[in-house]
This record gives C-alpha cells, sequence and structure tokens, in this order.
C-alpha cells in the first residue's frame, strides 16, 4: 500500500519547457506536477515532487524516502550519468527508484549513454518526452512495479 510517491528532478529540469524544446518537448516542469498531482489525489495518495540543481540535496532526499520505503520516480538529469553518490544512496537507503528520462538517453551524445542509477534502479522509462513521467506512475499505481525492488548486486 503506498502512500507517498516521491518525484525528485536533478540539474535543469526547472528549465524544461524554455530548454532545448526540439529535445525535451514544450511541457513546463510545474506542468507535469499538475498531471501527476491529480492522478494521485485522484486515488488518495499524496505526491511529493521537487526539482533541485544539487547533487547532494538530491542525495538526502534519496536516503530519506528510500529509508522511509516510499517509492521514488527520479530523474536525475546530467547527474545519472556522473553520480556515484547517487548510486550508492539509492543502494544503501534500499530505495525503490524507478528511473525516468524525457529522451531517448541511447540516441544522443556517446556521454549519455551510460547511467550510473540504472543498476541500482527498480526499471527504466525513457525517450516518451513528459509521458515518461506518466509511465513510471502507472507502474507503480497499477501495482505493476513490485513492492520490492529487483535484486541489486
Ligand atoms: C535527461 C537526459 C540527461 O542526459 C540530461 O542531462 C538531462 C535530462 C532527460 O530527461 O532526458 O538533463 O535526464
Amino acid at each position: 500500500m503506498i502512500s507517498t510517491i516521491h518525484v525528485f528532478n536533478g540539474p535543469n529540469l526547472n528549465l524544461l519547457g524554455k530548454r532545448e524544446p526540439e529535445v525535451y518537448g514544450h511541457e513546463t516542469l510545474a506542468m507535469i506536477e499538475a498531471r501527476l498531482n491529480a492522478s494521485c489525489k485522484a486515488r488518495g495518495i499524496g505526491l511529493d515532487f521537487r526539482q533541485t540543481n544539487i547533487e547532494g540535496e538530491l542525495v538526502t532526499w534519496v536516503q530519506e524516502a528510500g529509508l522511509a520505503g516510499e517509492p521514488i520516480i527520479l530523474n536525475a538529469g546530467a547527474y545519472s550519468h556522473t553520480s556515484i553518490a547517487l548510486h550508492d544512496a539509492i543502494k544503501a537507503a534500499r530505495a525503490r527508484v524507478i528511473e525516468v528520462h524525457l529522451s531517448n538517453i541511447h540516441a544522443r551524445e556517446s556521454f549519455r549513454h551510460r547511467s550510473l542509477i540504472s543498476p541500482v534502479a527498480q526499471g527504466v522509462i525513457l525517450g516518451f518526452g513528459a509521458a515518461s513521467y506518466d509511465l513510471a506512475l502507472d507502474a507503480l499505481l497499477s501495482g505493476r512495479a513490485a513492492a520490492e525492488p529487483a535484486a541489486k548486486n
């Protein structure tokens, strides 16, 4: 039984709508939040939706949600490709994370092809624009995402 779903957004995602719309689309983060909020509200589930440009803040949020046993939808932005700290936080807090990206990172520059989050995420949804978030939420709300994290090494 899920009481709260966390959606954590990393660097530059506050610029959605203005930032490279040909890659990320025209929807703003506030628009995505409003839509997810409506979906959660309809099911009596709380939504905690946040954005930060600071890596350590994301680490702290992941720790807190993980220790509380609450699921996370995480778009760590560029930190997905660089942050061993986020990888470790997900693992240490036994956080259940669905990694999302608006863009298909595998169809872009080679430095985006590797995510340090993916090996410790329950699953990854990418390439569907803002709908990547809705699909991740649907996986959680529909019970299609298992309550226990997939095995991590
Ligand atoms: C992103 C992809 C990352 O490579 C990039 O640094 C972002 C956004 C996405 O949602 O497509 O900031 O996470």
